[in-house]
């Protein structure tokens, strides 16, 4: 199975659901449409509106973050994996870079993933290195510890997918390379593989488009794409899809 997830951050209003009707509709007639998972994370606002809407269709709703608690809490604007499911969310993405960089830690992020699966979300687990990490060769030790510091056996990995998002890559237009890239996933698989038997789904990110996911396809061990700018366009986000498979 792979994946293609629209991270849509900062983006949307009760309208721009058409963007995913016409996502919806194309993924409803295409010939590869068994080979893979449409899931899309709009803001919270949107969720409830948008899971009802695509209740019955293919397109599946997540959240892009959960708060670390449970349930109910006194914690001004947080909202819970609880909650979030309540009003129909599938999955959520738990560690993506902006939420780390905003204070995000692996004791937190534990939390996020456990809460998450307790409540029958499964969790998008986001890591990458940053600039300096990849300048000065630390990206295998930093993703290791990301990787190591938050799953844990216990977390049935058929619930966990993982994205791999450089953070130098994420909006930038910047990709790593074909070998670069293939030689991380490879390394990202096998760290999970010394926790889980078998490694839940890997997927790349960061300014994924139309033209260089001809490139991501030939690295086989990719299970998908996390995409951000290009979900917010139905024509970006159908591109990627049609010349994944072309
Ligand atoms: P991008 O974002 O595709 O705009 O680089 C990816 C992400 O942050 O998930």
């Amino acid at each position: 199975m792979r994946y293609f997830i629209g991270n849509w951050k900062m983006f949307g209003i009760p309208k721009s659901i058409n963007i995913l009707n016409k996502i919806n509709s194309f993924h409803s007639k295409d010939k590869n449409r068994k080979k893979y998972r449409v899931i899309i994370t709009p803001p919270y606002t949107l969720i409830e509106s948008y899971s009802k809407h695509f209740k019955n269709k293919k397109i599946l709703i997540g959240s892009q973050n959960c708060y670390q608690k449970d349930q109910f809490s006194s914690n001004t604007a947080a909202v819970s994996p609880y909650m979030i499911r309540s009003v129909g969310a599938k999955y959520t993405l738990v560690g993506h870079s902006d939420n780390r960089s905003e204070g995000d830690t692996s004791k937190m992020l534990k939390r996020k993933v456990e809460f998450a699966l307790n409540n029958n979300l499964k969790v998008v687990f986001c890591i990458g290195e940053g600039r300096s990490d990849k300048k000065n060769k630390k990206t295998f030790k930093v993703l290791k510890n990301q990787i190591i510091k938050v799953l844990e056996k216990k977390f049935y990995s058929n619930n966990i997918i993982v994205a791999y998002e450089p953070i130098w890559s994420i909006g930038t237009g910047k990709i790593p390379n074909k070998d670069e890239l293939t030689k991380t996933i490879t390394y990202i698989k096998k760290v999970l593989k010394n926790i889980y038997k078998k490694s839940p789904a890997v997927l790349y990110g960061g300014s994924v488009d139309g033209n260089n996911v001809e490139m991501f396809k030939q690295i086989t061990e990719i299970d998908g794409f996390l995409i951000g700018g290009a979900s917010k366009s139905s024509k970006k986000f159908i591109d990627i899809i049609k010349n994944y498979y072309r």
